[in-house]
């Protein structure tokens, strides 16, 4: 694993932003700054440069919205290799919005509370973090209070998101019911993402008609959050999303404990998470299944589907123990087979599973990276081992790709993962994962 360290090191240096301060995703295809990778990246660094991790957290919190909201991207320079930009999405129409950084106005699964926590445990000089984060732990809050004041619509402890963006899991077969709710135009614009991997692993066209037009309506109201909630034709409750603010209101609990001197926001942060536990428990959780699944608030009903997703409340503590174990069967009867590697994002025995497609069935190191302290956390070591070494290995067999085919026999024949290369969240994980 010595030279898997190495490499691993060079991805993130080499995507390292020396002047602006930040981690490109993957050169060319993600050519900015984007929120969740960016808390990933983080972790890796803080394993071997604790400035760059510091930095990665600055850089983002930099460009935070005076409403606290945090967008998905920051456009912190020009580049063309990437549509749509920030001519597209004029972020620049909410109020609140930076004036100082071009963004998108939308966000995504708010990973930076937990990876606070992360790196304050990973640092050899706790003095120096634990100062860091005092300068920076409100910032995280506020984002947090966004959520609950502007997206917890039925004041349930859930938020919604409003664009598949938003998820992580862009083109997931969960959405798949919403786009046919949908009437959108047929967008006259180039891509760019096909040009750098295999457009077999990407969205389609179609698909990107959609996005296109959640954000035309976003755009038209200013992106002002009571009008998407009003109007969007996508919003929904997701267990990804609202697992990762759970478990990022925990880790702000912690640290504010370590700080001292915090019990209002500490009340506070724990009257949301009690909330959302309970939600989670009652309206997300479907028996039949044996999983989390999303919820579909435009159309007011559960989407009954199961993708990796659906696990990752293990994450954030939310299951009992005993549906924990029900859970976990359900990962390891559709998901766990011996000729697959732990986890497809989609349900492989679904005829939505597509093995190379994006988010439609490929394993993520982010997801198995969250899916493994879950399981640990459980008590589950022989399944988190599993998904640890899988995770390992699929890296030492074909390099830091974005993404994996889930199936082990392809590896016979094949050599090359998919999507990008030299991802940076991808080497960043590995690298937490080895120690
Ligand atoms: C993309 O362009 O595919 C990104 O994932 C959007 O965030």
């Amino acid at each position: 694993t010595s030279s898997l360290v190495n490499t691993a090191q060079n991805i993130l240096n080499s995507n390292f932003q020396e002047k602006k301060g930040f981690t490109l995703p993957c050169k060319g295809l993600y050519p900015f700054q984007w929120y969740w990778d960016s808390g990933f990246i983080a972790i890796g660094y803080a394993h071997y440069d604790i400035n760059k991790a510091k930095s990665e957290i600055e850089t983002l919190l930099n460009a935070q919205w005076n409403n606290g909201f945090i967008p998905h991207i920051i456009f912190h320079n020009e580049s063309n290799s990437y549509f749509p930009g920030p001519d597209f999405h004029m972020a620049e129409l909410h109020l609140d919005a930076s004036t100082e950084y071009k963004s998108t106005g939308m966000t995504q699964p708010p990973v930076t509370g937990f990876v606070l926590e992360k790196i304050y445990q990973i640092a050899k000089d706790k003095i120096d973090i634990l100062d860091f984060i005092k300068k920076n732990i409100d910032k995280v809050y506020d984002n947090h209070t966004y959520f609950y004041k502007n997206r917890d619509i039925n004041n349930e402890g859930l938020v919604y998101i409003y664009h598949n963006w938003e998820s992580g899991t862009d083109n997931s077969p969960v959405w798949d019911d919403i786009w046919k709710t949908m009437n959108s135009p047929d967008y006259d614009f180039e891509r760019r993402d096909t040009s750098h991997v295999d457009p077999s692993e990407r969205p389609t066209k179609k698909e990107y008609n959609y996005y296109l037009h959640i954000i035309d309506i976003a755009k038209e109201n200013n992106y002002d959050d009571a009008k998407i909630a009003e109007l969007s034709p996508f919003l929904v409750q997701d267990p990804l999303f609202n697992a990762v603010l759970i478990k990022s209101n925990n880790a702000l609990i912690n640290l504010y404990k370590i700080i001292g001197n915090n019990e209002d926001k500490i009340t506070q942060l724990l009257k949301w998470t009690n909330k959302g536990v309970k939600s989670f428990n009652t309206k997300l959780y479907d028996d039949e299944l044996g999983a989390y699944v999303h919820y579909d608030l435009r159309n007011e009903k559960p989407i009954r589907l199961v993708s990796s997703s659906s696990f990752v409340p293990i994450f954030a503590n939310i299951p009992s123990k005993q549906r924990a174990a029900q859970l976990i069967s359900t990962m390891i009867t559709k998901f766990g087979g011996e000729d697959m590697y732990l986890c497809a994002s989609f349900d492989p025995t679904n005829e939505r599973y597509n093995p190379k497609k994006y988010w439609r069935g490929p394993v993520w190191i982010n997801l198995n990276w969250m899916l493994y302290y879950g399981l640990l956390d459980y008590g589950y070591n022989e399944i988190a081992q599993r998904i640890k070494s899988d995770s390992i290995e699929l890296v030492d067999k074909v390099g830091f790709y974005e993404y994996f085919d889930a199936r082990k026999s392809v590896y016979n024949t094949e050599s090359k993962g998919c999507g990008g290369n030299n991802f940076s969240w991808s080497a960043a994980l590995f690298l937490d994962l080895i120690n």
